[in-house]
Parts: structure tokens; sequence; C-alpha cells
């Protein structure tokens, strides 16, 4: 079984993943972290983060390791984590040019396709390109303020600064957002994460029923 949770930046995925993964006792992918740590590594070597040529052979030359655990997934390259350095504002900006190019998305495409089901899978294109035989799809939204707010609260920039990332980056990642027609989509403005999780619960066991 495999569930898909999409939906724009900030949505609040990675922590309803989290939940609804802990809730089915089965982990969940984060594939946002393997765009960003292909990012920050390009970042690290000094590449254009358009030259997708050398940024995938220096990810061949250093293979990365996803760990999808429920409680947050870790990524590593070699014995290096790199999950602490992977939501810097640096690589925040910089996440969308590599995201946009294809063979990278081919490379992270691959990576998720073999991993071992049963999971939960978070992006922006699982329910649409990677899994389109999911059993149940999600999507998430909410409007930039919000989303703000809340990155707010994990990042040390102010809200107004936020809200203009947030929004450059729903437009240069819009060709890959787009809700798959069978998911259900999800506004989690107002709801608090317990609610968005049990929403995203029912709609499983209705799917799966
Ligand atoms: O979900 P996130 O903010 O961690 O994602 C980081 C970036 O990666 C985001 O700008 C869009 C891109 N992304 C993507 O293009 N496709 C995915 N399946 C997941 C993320």
């Amino acid at each position: 079984m495999i569930v898909t949770i999409d939906g724009v930046a900030a949505s609040g995925k990675s922590s309803v993943a989290s939940g609804v993964a802990r809730a089915l006792g089965i982990p969940y992918v984060s594939s946002g972290l393997l765009y960003r740590a292909a990012t920050l590594l390009g970042l690290e070597q000094g590449l254009a983060l358009d030259d997708a040529a050398s940024l995938l052979a220096h990810l061949h030359a250093n293979p990365l390791r996803l760990e999808p655990r429920a409680e947050g997934n870790r990524v590593w390259v070699g014995e290096r984590e790199l999950t602490a350095d992977l939501h810097s504002s640096r690589v925040d900006a910089g996440v969308s040019v590599v995201a946009a190019l294809p063979e990278v998305r081919a490379w992270v495409d691959a990576h998720l396709r073999a991993l071992p089901e049963p999971f939960v899978a978070e992006g922006r294109d699982m329910g649409t390109n990677v899994f389109p035989h999911a059993g149940a799809k999600f999507y998430l939204t909410a409007s930039p303020r919000v989303r703000a707010e809340r990155r707010a609260k994990e990042r040390p920039e102010d809200v107004p600064a936020i809200e203009a990332a947030l929004t450059e980056r729903d437009r240069l990642d819009t060709v890959q957002s787009a809700p798959a027609p069978d998911a259900r989509v999800i506004d989690t403005g107002p709801l608090p994460l317990e609610g968005v999780i049990g929403e995203v619960l029912e709609g499983v066991r209705t799917r799966m029923t």
C-alpha cells in the first residue's frame, strides 16, 4: 500500500505524513529531502545548480541514503548526516532550480520507486508522476500568509520575507505541483495538525474498505 501526500511548500506535508505514518505503523518518505540534499551538495561543491550533468556525476560518486523513519526522515552521504543542514534559507532558495532538472527528477523518482512498500510518500508529484497507482492520495493547501506564519516558527526571518519567498517558490514549483485528479484536497489553514491527520486517516480507511 502507498499513500501519497502532496501539496504546496510549508502546507504541513511532513508533519501530516509523519502523523499518518505513525498511526498506520508504516514509514513515510520525504521526496523533498532528496531534492534538498542534491541542492546542498551542489552548493558545497560550488556547482552551478542548473548543471544537471555535474550534479548527477557528483550524486553518483557520492550516493545518498534516505532513512524513511516515521518520526522524521534522515539523509546521509557516506558516514555524514545531512539532515540538519537541509532546511537552511540557502537551500530553500536554490532547491527549485535543482528540482526543475528532468535528470534530477528521474534520479529522485528511481530512488523512491526502489523503496519497499508500504509507506506514505510526501512531496509535490507523488500522486501524479511517481506513484499514480497509489491506494489513497491527498493534496494539502493553505494560504501564503498561514504558511509563512508556520514557517516563521522554524526560520530566523520575519513573516513578510518568508511569505514572499514562499510565493516565489510556489511560482517556480507550479509545473510539478498540481493535485492528482483523484486526490482529496484539504485546506490545512483552518485545521490543527491533528485535524488534518484525522481527515487523511479517514480518507485512507474509506479508500481501503
Ligand atoms: O517539500 P519541500 O519544501 O521540502 O520541497 C523542497 C523542494 O523540492 C520544493 O521547492 C519543490 C521540490 N520538490 C519537488 O519538486 N518534487 C517533489 N516531489 C518534492 C519536492
